[in-house]
């Protein structure tokens, strides 16, 4: 571990929360140098839903290298570009009755979510934003200005400019619309909120702490954004590929926003961003809003191979199935242990255990790393244990995960801990 303390900057986290030197990784289990085999409820914060080296995937990739085809192409049309753009269209965008354009931007996520609020300001000829408490939508400047959590920021950064947050579904307790409360703030002139060009939301908040929008909550936003002439930014970068059981997350809610950002596990394992947007939306001028690793054919061959998983509904039903066995699993943990108050909050393959601000959930991952299982922590306090198992995982092996998860819980809340923990709340 030495060359990771001397040489890399102080900013490295996952090594500190997972410190292992990992060098092999297949499906839902990695393997660190000396053999040792973990199992992953961690997915790359959501990057592996197809899991590590999916075979059908790493052949595509092999196959594709080994004919020299090209990798770094700008974004001059190629053959693998073209493939995963009929793919794109003719397997997720048609059946669902979506009509959006693409555009290739920056590899991750946040180089999304920049063009999104860049192009919605360009348009609507606004400059503020609406975005959402606990929101997370990446911490380059533009994104920072809409994420949340003020650990990712210091003043000086200057970065909150032209952008105003206010409570997402729930914030406010149950008994709250917050709808209604955004939309009285809209609504009047002197409430010192700007007409936004767009609000950005995400429909189940991941680093924020697994916090999901209902249904309702959605189509009540679409309605004001249509009535106040504001754009719908989806950011669909950590729960669309699957991870609450349908491709996009907003499908169960019956919207159409405006343009979604699709990032993470879209390249199949590799990085690629891509931002949705209606046809009318799509003014840039040619070269407007460039840069160097747009579109990169390896991810273009990756991701055309993993949509071939929504040819049928073999997958969907699978997520259904394997989500259902997660809930039943957690919500014995919160029934085990009614004292401690556990919430429990999710959907299809993306959950949340909510242990409230005690320090607990991070004693459970650290416990359940020492028993060779990766979880990773959300929530603004680190106070919820994060399920985000790739979704390709088998029965077996998310049911050891999730008996590794009750039993590290047990264990750590014997007798003599829970006073010790109560006295904490
Ligand atoms: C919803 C959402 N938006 C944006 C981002 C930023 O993505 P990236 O870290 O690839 O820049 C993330 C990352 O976790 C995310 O979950």
């Amino acid at each position: 571990m030495r060359i990771f303390e001397e040489m890399e900057s102080e900013v490295r986290g996952y090594v500190r929360a997972f410190p292992a030197i990992f060098d092999r990784a297949s499906g839902a289990h990695l393997y660190d140098e000396d053999g040792n085999c973990y199992i992953d409820f961690f997915a790359g914060a959501g990057t592996l839903n197809y899991g590590h080296n999916n075979p059908i995937i790493s052949k595509a990739l092999i196959e594709y290298l080994q004919r020299d085809g090209i990798v770094h192409s700008l974004d001059k049309a190629t053959v693998a570009k073209r493939a995963f753009m009929e793919k794109f269209r003719d397997t997720i965008l048609k059946p669902r009755g979506l009509d959006y354009k693409m555009q290739f931007t920056g590899p991750t996520g946040t180089n999304a979510v920049e063009t999104a609020l860049k192009l919605a300001r360009m348009v609507k000829g606004r400059s503020n934003v609406i975005a959402f408490t606990n929101g997370y939508h990446g911490l380059s400047m533009g994104s920072l200005a809409v994420t949340g959590n003020d650990f990712y920021r210091d003043e000086s950064y200057g970065a909150r400019n032209n952008a105003d947050s206010v409570p997402f579904d729930g914030y406010l307790g149950d008994g709250v619309n917050t709808i209604d409360y955004l939309r009285k703030f809209i609504a009047d002139k002197s409430s010192g909120i700007d007409l936004p060009a767009a609000i950005i939301v995400e429909t189940v908040q991941g680093e924020g702490g697994i916090n999901v929008a209902s249904v309702t909550w959605l189509q009540e936003l679409e309605t004001l954004c249509r009535d106040f002439d504001i754009l719908l930014i989806i950011d669909d970068i950590q729960m669309a590929n699957g991870r609450t059981g349908t491709f996009f997350s907003f499908e169960e809610a019956g919207i159409k926003p405006d343009m979604v950002t699709v990032s993470k596990s879209i390249g199949g394992g590799l990085p690629m961003a891509l931002l949705l947007m209606r046809p009318e939306l799509d003014q840039w001028k040619p070269g407007e809003h460039t840069g160097t690793f747009r579109g990169n054919n390896l991810a273009f061959v990756a991701a055309t191979k993993a949509l071939s998983y929504w040819d049928n509904n073999d997958f969907a039903d699978s997520i259904a199935y394997k989500g259902k066995i997660i809930e039943k699993a957690l919500q014995g943990i919160v029934n085990k242990y009614p004292d401690l108050d556990i919430k429990l909050r999710g959907r299809g393959m993306v959950w949340g255990l909510d242990f409230g601000s005690t320090g607990f959930a991070g004693e459970v991952s650290k416990a359940a790393f020492e028993n060779y299982l990766l979880i990773e922590l959300a929530g603004s306090e680190d106070n919820v244990l994060k399920f985000l198992p790739p979704l390709v995982i088998d029965e077996e092996t998310l049911r050891e995960g999730l008996a590794i998860i009750d039993r590290v819980i047990g264990e750590l809340l014997e007798p003599n801990q829970i006073m010790l923990k109560r006295a904490a709340m």
